[in-house]
């Protein structure tokens, strides 16, 4: 399956990648950008004290949410990675995808996991979380999600405009974007939409976080959409637990309980909700630590399956079997192609293809696969409903490793079968003439057309597209307004409370919910309905 053109070499992008890295003093670290809200790593400017909101998790829902109830209430946002408005080449389209090829354990802007089905995957660890790092394609969920998951159009589409009015671009094709245009169409993928941030059939070009200088902008510029003087943002802090008190026969949030992302993990540090008399006024925690990082945090703090804590001696707060459940991952297919020098910068998906009744997904784009700009072209198809679901668990009671997670990709029949036809359609893009016209040569995709040997080489080339979900479900975890069903001040807002990812892609989706349930709080606190009445069950 692998076109063999050229290989590049180049030594200037690694030069200037390292120079970029070198002059990033940490002594800088804490200079602050236009409007954004005071940041610091210095725990004691928060240690002890209390705020009417602590989100946990400043990433892509994380940080719309926090801006928003900053409009009214005094927040806590709390990151376990550093700013990456010290780092220059993180914000830079040229040097898309460079933070995939440097991780490490404790410290690196992209955290790598393997899944238990041996595929290797990714998520953010800095301000702005994984918007920070992905590819920056915007592109809303459809109206049919929207009705489905009952959340009111009016203030959906608001909470869009907000975000993209702030943070979202039109992007200028490249002639590796055209040529990825075309191809979809002669493919067959119908009709052409043009320019469209909407979820609709045929092919069309998205929106992107990139914008015509190559910036990249990231959920945390948001913030600045926010009242800075009602915002703190710790920096390079790692939520361990949340922190409980008995309020009548229920858990009530007291707080949470963090470490420094690079010390020990028995020195901990507390902050707490503001404890006003009336309860109604009463603030959360609220977790939007990733479709990872939040199912951890409860299981760290004794919510979730009895059995599970008991193995690592976790106190139990509440046996909520749903907590890790439902974790699901969309399988995705890559076809590599080898690019010549010309077309050595990485470049993030500019156009996709909605194809079968929005089952399918194709994108193209380049990634670096070394410093010294070596890309890799890929054109690459999602399934977009798969059925198989797996499950997440703990591997150790440090919150910084990461928990085990299994997606059991294409376990599902239905998935296997379907990923047979979406090979078929990705090979045909691949193949196509305005691909071959665009590398100057014809491309030799290697791929069978035995559909015996594709659900083998399905099996064996599933990847992920990176739109992993799932752990903390509606229904099961939190209840329709977010709320951690059963506990006292306490909600889940990110990807783990998705049972689908909504649109071509999620980026869009959870950057407008974070925004969308900031408001949906601030109005639910006019009311004066926010803590203990008035619950769902
Ligand atoms: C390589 C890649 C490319 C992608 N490309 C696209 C794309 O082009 N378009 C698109 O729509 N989607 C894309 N996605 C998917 C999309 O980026 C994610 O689904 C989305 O950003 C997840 O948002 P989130 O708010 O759930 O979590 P995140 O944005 O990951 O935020 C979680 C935050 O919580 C922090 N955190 C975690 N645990 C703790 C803790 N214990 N204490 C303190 N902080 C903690 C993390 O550091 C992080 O900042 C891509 C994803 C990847 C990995
Ligand atoms: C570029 O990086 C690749 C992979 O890391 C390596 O195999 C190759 O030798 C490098 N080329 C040069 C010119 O350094
Ligand atoms: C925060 O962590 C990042 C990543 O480890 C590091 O580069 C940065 O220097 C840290 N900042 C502070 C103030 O500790
Ligand atoms: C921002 O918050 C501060 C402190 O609570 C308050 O004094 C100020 O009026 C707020 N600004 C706006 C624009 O709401
Ligand atoms: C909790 O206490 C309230 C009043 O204190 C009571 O009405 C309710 O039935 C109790 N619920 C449970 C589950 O014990
Ligand atoms: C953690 O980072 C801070 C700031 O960068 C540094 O001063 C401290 O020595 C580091 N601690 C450890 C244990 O590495
Ligand atoms: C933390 O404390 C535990 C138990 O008290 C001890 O076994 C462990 O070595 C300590 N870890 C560190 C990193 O200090
Ligand atoms: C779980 O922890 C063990 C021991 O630290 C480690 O070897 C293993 O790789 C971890 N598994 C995952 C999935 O991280
Ligand atoms: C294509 O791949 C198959 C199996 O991987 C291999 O046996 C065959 O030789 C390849 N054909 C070409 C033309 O590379
Ligand atoms: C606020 O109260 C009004 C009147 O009771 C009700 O219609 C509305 O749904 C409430 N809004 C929220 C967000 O609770
Ligand atoms: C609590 O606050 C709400 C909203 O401000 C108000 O409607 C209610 O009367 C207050 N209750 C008490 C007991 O003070």
């Amino acid at each position: 399956m692998e076109l063999l053109l050229s290989v590049i070499h180049g030594h200037g992008l690694l030069a200037a990648f390292i120079f970029l890295l070198v002059n990033l003093s940490p002594s800088s670290s804490l200079s602050q950008g236009n409007g954004l809200p005071r940041m610091t790593s210095n725990i004691k400017e928060v240690l002890g004290k209390s705020f009417d909101y602590i989100v946990v998790g400043g990433g892509t829902a994380g940080c719309p949410l926090a801006a928003t109830l900053s409009e009214k209430f005094s927040v806590l946002l709390i990151e376990r990675g550093g700013s990456p408005y010290e780092n220059p080449t993180l914000l830079d389209k040229k040097y898309f995808g460079f933070p995939f090829l440097q991780t490490d354990e404790f410290s690196s802007v992209a955290q790598r996991f393997i899944s238990e089905d041996g595929v290797p995957n990714l998520r953010g660890r800095v301000l702005g979380g994984t918007s920070t790092i992905n590819a920056g394609f915007y592109s809303r969920a459809s109206a049919d999600f929207i009705k489905r998951v009952g959340w009111d159009e009016k203030l959906v589409k608001e909470a869009y405009e907000w975000v993209e009015s702030k943070i979202v671009f039109k992007p200028l094709l490249t002639k590796w974007s055209s040529a990825v245009m075309s191809a979809l169409l002669e493919a067959g993928i119908l009709p052409f939409n043009g320019f469209s941030w909407d979820h609709v059939a045929g092919t069309k070009i998205g929106g992107t976080v990139f914008d015509s200088d190559r910036k990249r902008h990231i959920s945390a510029d948001l913030l600045e959409r926010g009242n800075s003087s009602n915002i703190v943002v710790l920096l390079n802090a790692t939520v361990k637990n949340i922190v409980f008190q008995r309020d009548g026969n229920k858990s009530a949030v007291r707080g949470i309980r963090f470490i420094k992302s690079n010390g020990s993990i028995n020195q901990t540090y507390e902050a707490y909700l503001s404890q006003p008399e009336n309860s109604s006024q009463h603030g959360d925690v609220i977790l939007s630590a990733g479709a990872l990082g939040s199912p951890q945090i409860l299981l760290l703090s004794g919510i979730g399956p009895r059995g599970h804590l008991q193995t690592f001696s976790i106190p139990l707060l509440l046996d909520l079997k749903g907590v890790g459940q439902d974790m699901q991952d969309n399988p995705g297919i890559p076809l590599i192609i080898r690019a010549k020098p010309e077309y050595r910068l990485p470049e993030p998906p500019q156009v996709v293809g909605i194809a079968k009744d929005f089952k399918f997904i194709v994108e193209g784009f380049v990634l670096p696969v070394s410093f010294n700009a070596t890309t890799l072209m890929r054109v690459s198809i999602k399934l977009a409903f798969p059925e198989s679901k797996g499950k997440l668990e703990l591997n150790s009671t440090d919150p910084r490793q990461n928990p085990v997670v299994l997606f059991n990709y294409l376990a599902e029949e239905k998935d296997l079968r379907e990923c047979v036809q979406m090979v078929q359609l990705v090979k045909k893009v691949a193949r196509s003439r305005s691909i071959a016209r665009f590398l100057g040569t014809k491309p030799r995709i290697n791929v069978t057309s035995n559909p015996n040997e594709l659900r083998n080489f399905c099996r064996k080339n599933v990847r992920t597209y990176y739109h992993f979900h799932g752990g903390c479900s509606i229904g099961s975890v939190i209840d329709r307004d977010y709320r951690v069903i059963g506990v006292k001040g306490l909600r889940v807002l990110d990807g783990s409370t998705l049972s689908e990812s909504p649109g071509t892609n999620p980026m869009a989706t959870l950057l407008m919910l974070g925004r969308y349930q900031g408001i949906k709080i601030l109005k639910e606190r006019e009311n004066g309905s926010a803590f203990g009445s008035q619950q769902h069950p």
